[in-house]
């Protein structure tokens, strides 16, 4: 039975111009911008999956092909919490629960929640190539990292079965096909939002709608828009991220997760990154150039940048509700959803990225 396990990393589209950079720096700080990948930001062994998924697009077929779509989802803290399973007809995923996040996610909803994403990358890949598929969340009650099986029946266009049985019908082939092709363009943001391109009503009603492409009343979307809405919000997430930053064991368990060099990045293949941060490039430049930074500098910035910029110009908040947060089918299904809201946003032009630290708190 081929085993196919992927610790694999992430990106962002960040193009640094290396000779204006160059000027900027002198002497040995010259070697340290070349040994912390200033002039090498997404590039490197770790960005490999974002090549691979381009040939197995054009060229793959089988399953493995699938599974290239599958790793280049959203989970949380870019741990990569999954082990698959690759025969010719089936693929079996399995939660890799070494890659939890310890107090961050005591309950691991945020690990089901990540490997939903990666299920959902997965069968819109099977659907874009063809395949008619069954798949079986938890399929085995007595394992709690079984988390799905995906078995392909036939290689036709017809047909496309979702969750056990319940087949839909929804999921129209060309929402299906630019979301599939989203895949490698999808990446979390924490920049700033673009104040002047409000996000209208109509897209966020199109965004909630995606949920019927997992099951009828699976899964909830619940907006906040308004200037009131969005302050309640808002000062729910900054309290709960300042509680975090104070919490020593969620403080720690957070930061080791941070890869502040190219070196680690290249190493550990996961994580979070300098150029994944959100702050300006100029920064990012510092950042990766300066001693790396100590945890409490790590917190400080993390509480600023929700502050100053994910919540002072987020055009509106959105929770994904599920009716039992402790049942795995309901997290994969919440997880699949906000996938495939994700690849719908970035296929239509509009940046997201998801804010736990509510629930971190609630379950901590
Ligand atoms: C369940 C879940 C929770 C997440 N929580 C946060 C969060 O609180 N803050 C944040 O900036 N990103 C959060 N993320 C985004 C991940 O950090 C991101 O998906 C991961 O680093 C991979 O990067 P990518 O989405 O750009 O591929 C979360 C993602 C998932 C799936």
């Amino acid at each position: 039975m081929p085993w196919f396990d992927t610790k694999m990393s992430r990106r962002r589209f960040l193009k640094l111009a290396g000779s204006g950079i160059g000027v900027a720096v002198v002497g040995g700080t010259v070697w340290r911008a070349f040994s912390n990948g200033v002039f090498s930001s997404e590039q490197g062994p770790a960005y490999e999956p974002w090549k691979d998924w381009k040939t197995e697009s054009q060229q793959g077929a089988g399953p493995l092909s699938l599974v290239a779509s599958a790793i280049l989802a959203a989970n949380a803290h870019n741990t990569q919490p999954w082990l698959f399973v690759v025969n010719p007809n089936r693929i079996d995923l399995f939660a890799d629960t070494k890659r939890n996040i310890g107090s961050i996610d005591p309950y691991l909803r945020e690990m089901y929640e990540g490997l939903g994403c990666a299920l959902e990358n997965l069968v819109l890949a099977a659907e874009a190539k063809g395949y008619s598929y069954n798949l079986k969340l938890m399929p085995n009650p007595t394992s709690k990292t079984h988390v799905a099986t995906i078995s392909l029946i036939t290689h036709t266009k017809s047909n496309n079965g979702r969750i056990g049985d319940t087949t839909t019908t929804y999921s129209p082939v060309s929402e299906a096909l630019s979301s599939y092709n989203a895949i490698p363009h999808r990446h979390t943001n924490r920049g700033p939002y673009d104040k002047n391109r409000p996000v209208t009503q109509d897209i966020l009603q199109s965004l909630g709608s995606l949920n019927q492409t997992i099951g009828p009343g699976v899964v909830l979307l619940l907006w906040f828009t308004t200037d009131e809405q969005r302050r309640k919000v808002g000062d729910l997430i900054l309290h709960a991220t300042q509680a975090i930053v104070t919490d020593k064991k969620q403080s720690y368990d957070d930061f080791k997760w941070y890869r502040p060099n190219w070196q680690d990045i290249q190493t550990y293949k996961d994580g979070l990154t300098v150029d994944t941060s959100g702050t300006p490039w100029y920064i990012d430049v510092l950042a990766k150039i300066l001693p790396p930074i100590s945890e409490e500098a790590f917190d400080s910035s993390q509480l600023q940048l929700a502050k100053d910029t994910y919540i002072a110009t987020a055009t509106a908040f959105g929770i994904i509700a599920v009716r039992d947060v402790f049942d795995n089918i309901q997290r994969l299904q919440g997880g699949m959803f906000y996938q495939r809201m994700h690849l719908w946003a970035t296929s239509n032009g509009i940046a997201m990225q998801p804010m736990n630290q509510m629930t971190e708190r609630a379950d901590r």
